[in-house]
């Protein structure tokens, strides 16, 4: 048995861990590739996040779902670049949104550049990614087209917040399925497709993509509050500062609406104040992290990667499978 990844999954069979190996292997090739250009300021900017690392969480589905095909066909890899290069490009732009300052445990692009580099590094990032993208032809250029409509309606869903009396939560999971699950989603449905799966296989990793994206992302929202950045190599608390909701504080706002207990309204309060103050920020942590919502918000978590783990039932047993139900675990593990 072999751990594989930033996730620590344990392979057990030697040529599944081989091919995935190898697989991300050409991937990160194919990512130092993509990001050239003939000037050296694109490449340094668009290979900053790239070399700075990053979990390659989008590739690695995309060689687990190829193994229900042939995982060698000729467009399993430059797919995996492709939505990496696309989930890239989102980082760049996002870290810009959200005045992001570390990203991959290095400066974000934005602080070290300023938001016009960032901005259009990114804008770069997605066109090198269209460019691999129509080698795989018409269908897959369709795919993506639609994901990424969904991402960004999600990114601005987010942003616009919920129309007059629509669940915060629902909104909030729409969101969710909008800015990460479509990617997530397009990964695993790119490996089954580019590897020839049948159609009912490629079906079935789709959903179980979109499902496992919305854990992943709901693990992440955890994450913002409950890591340091050692852990997450990001800054805590953005999500906090930027006013974004997140699951935690909408149980929380919740609870403070339904019960009215002081501790809960005051914690309601310092959220809805100045959070650029560090020390402000740092109480509103310290008190999220003490606070039963986010254990809430972990269990909700771990039921979501549940249900992405329930759509791969109808699957033939086997090694890939088995890497796929463990990720569900990994996921949600993240979170701690
Ligand atoms: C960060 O994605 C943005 C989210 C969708 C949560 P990742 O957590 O996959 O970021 P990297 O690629 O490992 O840096
Ligand atoms: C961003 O979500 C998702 C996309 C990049 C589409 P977050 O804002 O939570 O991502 P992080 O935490 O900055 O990585
Ligand atoms: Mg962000
Ligand atoms: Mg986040």
């Amino acid at each position: 048995m072999t751990v594989v990844g930033p996730f620590g999954l344990s392979v057990r069979d030697q040529a599944l861990e081989a091919d995935v190996q190898t697989g991300l292997a050409a991937v990160e090739a194919g990512l130092l590739d993509a990001t050239k250009s003939d000037v050296p300021f694109i490449t340094e900017a668009a290979q900053h996040l790239v070399r700075a690392g990053g979990k390659r969480f989008r590739p690695l589905l995309v060689m687990l779902a190829s193994q229900f095909g042939d995982p060698y066909a000729p467009g399993v890899v430059p797919a995996a670049v492709v939505v990496e290069l696309t989930h890239l490009a989102t980082l760049y732009h996002d870290d810009v949104m959200d005045e992001g300052k570390v990203r991959r445990g290095v400066d974000s692009a934005n602080a070290r550049w300023g938001n016009s580099v960032a901005v259009l590094t990114g804008d770069f990032l997605f066109a090198r990614a269209s460019h691999i993208l129509a080698d795989l032809g018409p269908e897959a250029v369709r795919i993506q087209a639609e994901a990424f409509e969904r991402l960004v309606t999600g990114q601005i869903l987010e942003t616009a917040g919920p129309r007059d009396g629509r669940d915060p939560v629902e909104h909030y999971l729409d969101v969710l399925g909008g800015k990460t699950g479509s990617l997530v989603a397009v990964s695993c449905r790119f490996g089954a497709m580019t590897s020839g799966a049948d159609e009912s296989v490629v079906d079935i990793l789709t959903q179980y993509g979109e499902r496992l994206g919305v854990a992943f992302q709901l693990a992440d929202d955890v994450l913002d509050i409950a890591s340091d950045s050692h852990e997450s190599g990001k800054m805590p608390g953005t999500d906090l500062r930027e006013g974004i909701p997140t699951l935690p504080v909408l149980l929380l706002r919740a609870q403070a609406e339904a019960y009215g207990r002081p501790g809960d309204l005051a914690l309601v309060e310092l959220l809805d104040g100045d959070l650029a103050d560090d020390a402000r920020l740092s109480e509103a942590l310290r008190l999220l992290r003490a606070h039963p919502a986010l254990e809430q918000a972990r269990r909700d978590t771990v039921r979501y990667a549940q249900e992405a783990r329930a759509t791969l039932t109808p699957l033939a047993e086997g090694y890939a499978k088995s890497a796929l139900i463990e990720l569900c675990d990994a996921v949600v593990h993240r979170a701690g």
